[in-house]
């Protein structure tokens, strides 16, 4: 496994997407991942499975140090009212006195941002997290976090080999974050692709592996996919043995030509 070190933290730099998991059939997956040697799980309020991770991390022998837990405040909590009493409750829910990383998942138009970030700081200073970020934040949004003197570590976002991120992820790292890539196998588009399957073969792996691979060699990306099939998740896990050249990398690179995005952080949720 690789890290990216931030601050006090080393965040192992593929993690475990958990959208869409939940209930019993959750509880055997998160173990299988435990057991193939995810340490760093990625959940929030909205999953609705913040539960299940706290069932599971409650009972592993795994202990709490060794793992990387995120959760993300929806964007009808972000408000000072019920920013903190949300945490408390993803907290409770955990079965955890803190998080690793709390990120605010989306924007909200709504509210100001800069309420939001102080709620996000107060957060920290009460020992709920001990990191902060952002998610779904544009170039213009992180500038006005810098503006405010927020030091966040993190902005999440979407990216795989079909999408340009070059500009957010170059204000990303300016401001000393990490990039966490969601949706890093374009939600199973990856495996379709022709090149990504002829250097898969190449390095006799699979084109999944090879779009992981692509994220986790650049510096300061770390990618989180989710997968609810065992031999999946496995071979999700395993891209640390072989290495992509500059020539597989500029070729991967090249698809990103096609800009499809799967999520636009620009479309605001109808929050209620
Ligand atoms: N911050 C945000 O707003 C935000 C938004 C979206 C996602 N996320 C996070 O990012 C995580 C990952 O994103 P995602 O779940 O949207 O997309 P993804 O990880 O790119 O793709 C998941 C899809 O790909 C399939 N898949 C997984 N491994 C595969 C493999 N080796 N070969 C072929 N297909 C494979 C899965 O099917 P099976 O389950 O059948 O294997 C699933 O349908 C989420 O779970 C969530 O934690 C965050």
């Amino acid at each position: 496994m690789d890290y990216v070190r931030k601050n006090e933290a080393w965040i192992p730099k593929l993690g475990f997407g958990t959208f869409n998991l939940t209930g019993r059939e959750a509880i055997g997956i998160l173990e299988f991942a435990l057991d193939v040697g995810y340490r760093h799980f990625d959940t929030a309020q909205m999953y609705e499975n913040e539960d299940v991770i706290g069932k599971v991390i409650g009972s592993t022998s795994v202990p709490r140090e060794r793992l990387f837990i995120t959760t993300k405040v929806w964007g009808t909590n972000l408000t000072e009212n019920r920013f903190l009493p949300s945490v408390e409750h993803s907290l409770k829910e955990l079965k955890q006195d803190y998080v690793d990383l709390l990120l605010i998942h989306w924007p909200n138009k709504n509210i100001p941002l800069e309420e939001s970030l102080d709620q996000l700081m107060i957060a920290r200073e009460k020992g709920y997290c001990k990191l902060i970020g952002v998610s779904n934040f544009t170039v213009e949004l992180l500038e006005k976090v810098e503006k405010r003197g927020v030091d966040i570590v993190c902005n999440q976002f979407e990216y795989h080999p079909f999408l340009n991120q070059d500009k957010l992820l170059a204000k990303t790292r300016e401001m000393g974050c990490f990039a966490t890539a969601y949706a890093p196998l374009a939600k199973g588009q990856v495996v379709d692709i022709e090149i990504l399957q002829y250097i898969a073969l190449k390095h006799k792996v699979k084109p999944a592996q090879v779009a992981l691979r692509w994220l986790v060699q650049q510096e300061d990306v770390v990618a989180i996919p989710k997968s609810s099939q065992l031999y999946r998740i496995k071979q999700n896990f395993d891209v640390f043995n072989f290495h992509l050249d500059e020539e597989d990398m500029e070729k991967i690179s090249a698809l990103q030509s096609k800009n499809m995005r799967l999520i636009d952080p620009e479309f605001a949720p109808t929050w209620d």
